[in-house]
């Protein structure tokens, strides 16, 4: 009796009321987190070149994105400076800066809408220093774990008093969420959350955000000794334990399409709010299949955004997230 023809699975399909009806993942405008580049100067927007439709803002136009961001129903923007090079050095010292470009965005953001916006901020060394690595190097070059974690604390805490909500360290340091949490709690920031990302591999899709932020060129190497290998998933499911023991109140799965397995077993076995970021590289190559003429925009991106949900993400960074939420009528 269970079978054809009194199981037609094609009924519940068969007009758009229906699909309606029996959708099981539904995505919106407050499931989006847009990064944003920063830069200097005033009335500025700078295009990057091997990020089409993505450019570099000057602060007072980023307090314009936020604007923007707010009216489309987007909860969250997260920010990335180019930092100019002159202030680029060995230890990365301008992350330290209270006036440098994030905490300067940080409070035009904050006057512009206040707290009808999240600001999350990134903590990791590569936009500030000169060798492009996310933290502090050793004489052969290998990124000093303990030494990076003292200097990532002192630049969390700056994003901080600047009025970051969340702040997001990217840097893989072994023991870094509980060091920050820990100065967080000490210096009175009890609701500055920490969105730790855990599971962050050494991936090849990084390389347009490195030339937004000006690191790209600077890099010499790769980060394999910190970032995790593409081909591990076990390995995953430790570093989130790690960092929720430690004090993080979400975890973020890096990059996102390729890895949506490691989304899933997240928050399968963990049930925390799993981020996924959907990073540079996999933006430019969906731009790149549109311009190429082998696909739309706005199907492969609502297609691939409802993919991170319905793997199980609480929300999801993407470039794409002014297109999405318009599309979605925010
Ligand atoms: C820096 C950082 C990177 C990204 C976010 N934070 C680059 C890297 O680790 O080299 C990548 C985001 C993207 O590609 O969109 N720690």
């Amino acid at each position: 009796m269970s079978q054809y023809p009194h199981l037609r699975l094609r009924r519940t399909r068969a007009t758009t009321w229906s699909r309606a009806l029996y959708r099981e993942t539904v995505l919106t405008p407050a499931d989006l987190i847009w990064p944003l580049f920063v830069t200097e100067g005033r009335g500025v927007e700078e295009p990057v070149g091997s990020l089409p439709g993505v450019s570099r803002w000057s602060v007072d136009a980023i307090a314009d994105r936020a604007r923007e961001a707010v009216a489309l129903g987007i909860p969250c923007v997260a920010l990335f400076p180019n930092t100019p090079h002159a202030l680029r050095n060995e230890t990365g010292t301008e992350a330290h800066n209270p006036q440098n470009l994030v905490c300067t965005a940080i409070r035009a953001i904050k006057d512009a809408v206040g707290d009808d916006l999240g600001v999350l901020t990134d903590v990791a060394l590569d936009p500030y220093t000169s060798h492009g690595q996310d933290g502090l190097i050793d004489d052969n070059g290998y990124v000093a774990n303990d030494a990076t974690v003292d200097a990532l604390v002192g630049q969390a805490l700056v994003q901080a008093s600047a009025g970051a909500d969340i702040v997001a360290p990217s840097d893989m340091m072994d023991g870094r969420i509980g060091v920050i949490r820990e100065a967080l709690e000490d210096q009175g920031h009890h609701n500055v959350q920490i969105m730790a990302y855990a599971a962050k591999y050494a991936s090849a899709f990084y390389g347009p955000f490195r030339d937004a932020v000006g690191s790209g060129g600077l890099l010499k190497g790769d980060k394999k000794t910190y970032q995790m290998d593409p081909a591990n998933g076990d390995e995953a499911l430790r570093e989130v334990e790690l960092d929720l023991l430690e004090g993080a109140d979400s975890v973020m799965v890096k990059p996102g399409l390729p890895y949506l397995d490691i989304v899933r077993r997240v928050h399968e076995e963990f049930g925390v709010p799993t981020f996924a970021y959907q990073v540079s590289g996999e933006y430019a190559m969906i731009e790149a299949a549109v311009a190429a003429g082998a696909g739309e925009r706005e199907p492969l991106v609502m297609e691939t955004l409802t993919a991170f949900k319905r793997a199980g993400a609480s929300g999801v960074l993407t470039y794409h997230a002014p297109v999405a939420a318009r599309l979605m009528g925010g």
